[in-house]
């Protein structure tokens, strides 16, 4: 049978890792971080990727392979074999990815490594642009969003829970910063699909919300 595709988009912060964990274990199918993914080519690529000579580029992306595993019930993102950990989930590598994640070069890799991963198993894909570019033919789509002030907070939250030093004011200038740079690039920016569910979470508890996704796929399948 063909892979059943959950896409859940939304801006930084909203809480759309946890939740999409969450999600997947219930349904039983694979989890794809997609901003992982941009996360660790930033990574790669270092603080002058912008630079890089387009032919360079390419050849420096073409050295990663990302792969996706089940082990003990959790979904494994490996690049070149190694697993993908913590050391991404700074709001510094998140600014990092957020730059390289406006190169068309960049995204054109990715959403093939996307592309390919979802056509092996069935996935609830997590990112930005998974329901309008990467699976338009998702089965189910769903749109987080919630208010800068309350993703900033959230994310202060999960940051100081990783043991990760964490300032709420310039976390909040950095999710703004972050959200101007996701909307308005010219490749793939951050919107709903025209056939999303939209769930607005800004006052909502997270088991609510979990519900909300919950019911919008089971209305889909
Ligand atoms: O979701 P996360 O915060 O890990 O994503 C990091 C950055 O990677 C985002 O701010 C965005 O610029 C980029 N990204 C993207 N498309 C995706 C996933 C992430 O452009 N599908």
């Amino acid at each position: 049978a063909k892979p059943v595709i959950v896409t859940l988009d939304g801006p930084a912060g909203v809480g759309k890792t946890t939740l999409a964990q969450r999600v997947a274990k219930e349904l039983g199918i694979a989890y794809l971080d997609t901003g992982a993914m941009f996360r660790t080519t930033a990574l790669e690529l270092g603080h002058d990727a912008d630079k890089l000579p387009e032919g360079e580029m390419s050849e420096r992306l073409n050295t990663l392979h990302f792969s996706l595993s089940q082990e003990e019930g959790e979904s494994v993102l490996r690049v070149n074999k190694r697993r993908i950990g913590n050391e991404i989930r700074t709001e510094e590598v998140g600014m990092m990815a957020s730059r390289v994640a406006v190169l068309p070069t960049v995204r054109t890799f990715l959403r093939r490594s996307q592309q390919r991963l979802g056509s092996e198993v069935s996935l609830l894909a997590e990112g930005r642009d998974m329901g309008t570019t990467v699976f338009p033919e998702a089965t189910c789509k769903i749109f987080l969003d919630a208010s800068a002030e309350v993703r900033a907070k959230r994310r202060f939250l999960q940051l100081q829970e990783m043991g990760h030093d964490a300032n709420l004011k310039k976390l909040a200038q950095q999710i703004r910063e972050r959200d101007e740079l996701d909307r308005n690039r010219k490749v793939a920016p951050l919107r709903p699909a025209k056939d999303a569910v939209v769930v607005d979470s800004s006052e909502m508890g997270i088991d609510e919300v979990f519900q909300a996704i919950l019911a919008a796929v089971h209305a889909a399948v």
